[in-house]
């Protein structure tokens, strides 16, 4: 595992690159997973197996990254992954014919603890994720985000991401009980070389 910045609010930010480094932060990730994604626009309720089975799942598609915001404690404060597009079908399916799906990295899952937001953490965990990635292999970034275009959407305009204008229905269950879709905008970067 590989510690990649100490910040100073005692936050260490951690590459993971195998299920069995993820392992001793699964539980905590899964509770943050369901608090960060229970929240407005997306209000999603994932039971402990399906929040529990996320980390995992992620450490084991061919060139991910996996960064945590931890503490010593065993706290996670906040996540962000990301892999090759050709690994997320639905996406695929949506933007075929817009990028090259061989060459285009999929940025997924960024969520930042509520008490944790707003010092410049999730900022920096788009922009080590960004600089990991391998250029001489990727040469475009999509990700999804709210289309209500709140914060998230702000701070990705302002870090590069171009609103593509190309929409995308997400199902996902809901903290009431129900299976619904939410909309989503594709948002997209081309990497310098
Ligand atoms: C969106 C999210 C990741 C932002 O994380 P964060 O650590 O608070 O972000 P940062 O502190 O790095 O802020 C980045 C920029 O956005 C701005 N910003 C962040 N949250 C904001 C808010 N609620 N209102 C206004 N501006 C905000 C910051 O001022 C900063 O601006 P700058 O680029 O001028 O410096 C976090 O709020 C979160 O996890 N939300 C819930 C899950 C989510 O929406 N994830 C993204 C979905 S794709």
């Amino acid at each position: 595992m590989e510690p990649l910045a100490q910040r100073p609010d005692g936050l260490t930010l951690l590459r993971i690159s195998t299920p069995e480094q993820g392992e001793p932060w699964r539980a905590a990730f899964a509770g943050a997973y369901q608090e960060v994604w229970s929240e407005p626009p997306y209000n999603e309720r994932f039971s402990s197996e399906e929040a529990g089975a996320v980390l995992p799942r992620a450490l084991r598609i061919p060139d991910q990254i996996t960064l945590l915001a931890v503490r010593d404690s065993g706290v996670v404060a906040g996540f962000a992954m990301a892999f090759p597009v050709g690994s997320k079908a639905d996406v695929v399916r949506d933007i075929r014919g817009l990028l090259p799906i061989d060459e285009t990295f999929y940025f997924a899952e960024l969520g930042i603890m509520e008490q944790w937001r707003q010092t410049g953490l999730g900022k920096q965990l788009i922009e080590l994720r960004l600089q990991l990635i391998d250029r001489t292999r990727f040469t475009h970034v999509i990700l999804r985000t709210s289309a209500t275009r709140n914060a998230a959407y702000e701070m990705y305009k302002r870090l590069g991401f171009e609103d593509t204008g190309v929409y995308t229905e997400v199902a996902s269950r809901r903290n009431d009980g129900s299976f619904r879709t939410d909309r989503r905008l594709f948002m997209a970067k081309v990497l310098g070389g």
